[in-house]
């Protein structure tokens, strides 16, 4: 009797892990549109921050929302890092740019745009469209984050160099990404100290619908 209202605590309980603090039932409504498509708008890449830090609470929010992106077969093919702490970012940037040709952004100390948390994103490589997977998680963080009024900029370029730089294996090994997973790109984020303006977009180029 007691090992079965135990095993029923137990099973309530895991139910309850795996499910996300803010999910909801689906129902999408009219008053959540503008919203929404004001956080797509608005939302630009950040290149510049400041030194504030993200705290533990609102990365996970941020990462929670990342996770609730559709996925493949719901097998969620990535696994993510995150380091938070600027002078091990600061660290991996130099080892990098000790042995590999990093070309910085003016007045960044790492080749993370100086942010002071990022995110790293490896895909399962064992399934062939995994990096969409990781592509649509990445732009869950983005909006949330920008909603939040977090600063955030997708990067493939730092994650590149990384892979490159012998100097950075122990960095990666520290990651501890599993077998079969590779890097793929990161998310840099911050609190931003500029606003960039637009970049335009070919909407008539791009769009075409077909009869
Ligand atoms: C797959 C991918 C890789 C990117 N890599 C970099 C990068 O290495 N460095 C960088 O500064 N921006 C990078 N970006 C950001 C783009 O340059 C940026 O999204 C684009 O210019 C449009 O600007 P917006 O995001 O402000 O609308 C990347 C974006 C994507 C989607």
């Amino acid at each position: 009797m007691i090992r079965t209202f135990l095993l029923g605590l137990l099973g309530m309980t895991l139910m309850t892990a795996c499910t996300a603090p803010s999910a909801e039932r689906s129902k999408s409504t009219t008053n959540d549109a503008d919203a929404v498509e004001r956080v797509i708008m608005a939302r630009r890449s950040i290149r510049q921050y400041t030194d504030r830090a993200i705290s533990r609470d609102t990365l996970q929010r941020i990462l929670t929302c990342g996770v609730n992106a559709p996925n493949g077969q719901n097998r969620q093919a990535y696994e993510l890092r995150i380091i938070d702490n600027p002078q091990l970012l600061q660290e991996i940037s130099d080892a990098v740019a000790s042995d590999t040709e990093v070309r910085m952004r003016r007045g960044a100390s790492t080749i993370f745009a100086g942010a002071p948390c990022v995110i790293f994103i490896a895909r399962d490589t064992t399934y062939d469209i995994s990096a969409i997977d990781c592509g649509l998680l990445g732009e869950n963080i983005i909006l949330q984050a920008w909603a939040m009024g977090i600063g955030t900029c997708c990067m493939a370029a730092p994650t590149r160099m990384m892979l490159q730089s012998k100097a950075c294996a122990p960095y990666l090994e520290r990651m501890g990404f599993s077998a079969d997973y590779e890097l793929l790109y990161c998310i840099v984020m911050g609190y931003a100290a500029e606003s960039p303006e637009a970049k335009p977009r070919k909407y008539d180029e791009k769009i075409h619908f077909v009869e």
